[in-house]
């Protein structure tokens, strides 16, 4: 039987990037039947909105989503298809893994995080408005219940994963009571598990520094929205740019995949992006639809391209002189 996955392939190298890693998961000979979905520009050319009602139908009644990246206009213009999605869908929880890759050089080799993100609200909602004209204040909503959803979605991970600490990275002294809310729903649902799984808190300036001088001090990170945001693109520096982070936003009863970078309006259309984190988004959906020797053989086909090393075969941002497509078409044939 088919599986029935949404496929929302977004603005700038989206398109680019979904392209690569639905022909990736199509050259496995798994049996997928996408459901193409506008949203962002495709949504308001062609419905009238960035975010039309029937991409939210279609991702709640199939249950799962490959996207890509959408623009988010600055400073004007609708709000964040992203946010809403997330919100409308209750994809509460970010689950970013960030690894060094083989032979993909960065600053740093040390590098095995996994960052879970509040997904649903906190400032990174944009709830904003202007209380007189020159003054504007932007509400930070938190609630115990989406804290300790997320922080149970946390030790639930590093448990079956038995993974070593769960780190919290806050502002409590200066939010007290936000990021005070959210730090004691961690602890309290930290004091309801086994220890074997150890847990920490840091002010998060300080974790700031201490991610860039030692990344290997770190394990499961657990934010709330907005720091979630900035922490993940930071350690998506530290294993060689944005190309190299697949991430998944999960609720209840559906899931979205999407690679942590944005649409890179810089390089659209030109067959310069990187299509890798899209593909292991893709890797991370078929583990999430039961398919795992499809998930392992493209996880080491893309492997063994790295490994290998022939700039032929690898995007700018790898040291290579591949585009997007001759990447995926290097994937392809290892596959076979
Ligand atoms: P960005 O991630 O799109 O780009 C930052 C830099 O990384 C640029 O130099 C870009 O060329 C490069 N880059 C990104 N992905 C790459 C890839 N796969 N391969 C090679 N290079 C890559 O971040 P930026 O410029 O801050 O945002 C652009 C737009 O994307 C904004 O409208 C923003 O709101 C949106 N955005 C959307 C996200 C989503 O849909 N999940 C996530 C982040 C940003």
């Amino acid at each position: 039987m088919a599986h029935i996955v949404c496929l929302i392939p977004g603005d700038g190298i989206g398109p680019e990037v979904t392209t690569a890693a639905r022909q990736v998961i199509e050259a496995s000979g798994i049996n997928v039947e996408w459901v193409p979905l506008p949203a962002g520009e495709t949504g308001l050319e062609f419905c009238g909105s960035a975010l039309p009602e029937r991409t939210i139908a279609a991702i709640a009644g199939h249950g799962v989503a490959l996207k890509g990246p959408i623009t988010t206009p600055i400073a004007r213009g609708h709000v964040s298809v992203n946010v809403q999605l997330r919100q409308r869908l209750s994809l509460f929880a970010a689950f970013r893994p960030v690894r060094n890759l083989p032979k993909v050089k960065s600053r740093y080799d040390n590098v095995n995080l996994i960052i879970v993100r509040e997904n649903t609200e906190g400032l990174y909602s944009g709830l904003e408005n202007e209380v007189i004209p020159g003054v504007i204040q932007s509400l930070k909503i938190a609630t115990a219940d989406a804290s300790t959803r997320i922080s149970e979605f946390a030790f639930d991970y590093a448990t079956k994963m038995k993974r070593k600490k769960v780190t919290v990275f806050h502002k409590a002294n200066i939010m007290k009571k936000s990021d005070g809310l959210f730090l004691n729903c961690a602890r309290k649902v930290y004091s309801g598990r086994s220890q074997d799984i150890g847990y920490e808190e840091m002010i998060i300036d300080n974790g700031c520094m201490q991610l860039v001088r030692d990344p290997s001090q770190f394990d499961v990170l657990l934010l709330e929205n907005f720091y979630g945001d900035i922490i993940s693109d930071l350690a998506a520096g530290m294993v060689g740019g944005p190309g190299m982070v697949p991430g998944a936003n999960f609720g209840q009863s559906c899931a979205v995949f999407e690679p942590v970078h944005g649409s890179a309006p810089d390089i659209a259309r030109t067959n310069v992006a990187n299509p890798l984190a899209c593909i292991m988004s893709g890797v991370m959906m078929l583990r999430y639809l039961g398919e795992h020797q499809t998930a392992d053989q493209i996880c080491n086909a893309y492997e063994f391209v790295l490994r290998e090393g022939n700039p032929e075969n690898l995007t700018r941002d790898m040291g290579g002189t591949a585009g997007t497509e001759q990447f995926t078409e290097a994937v392809i044939r290892a596959m076979t």
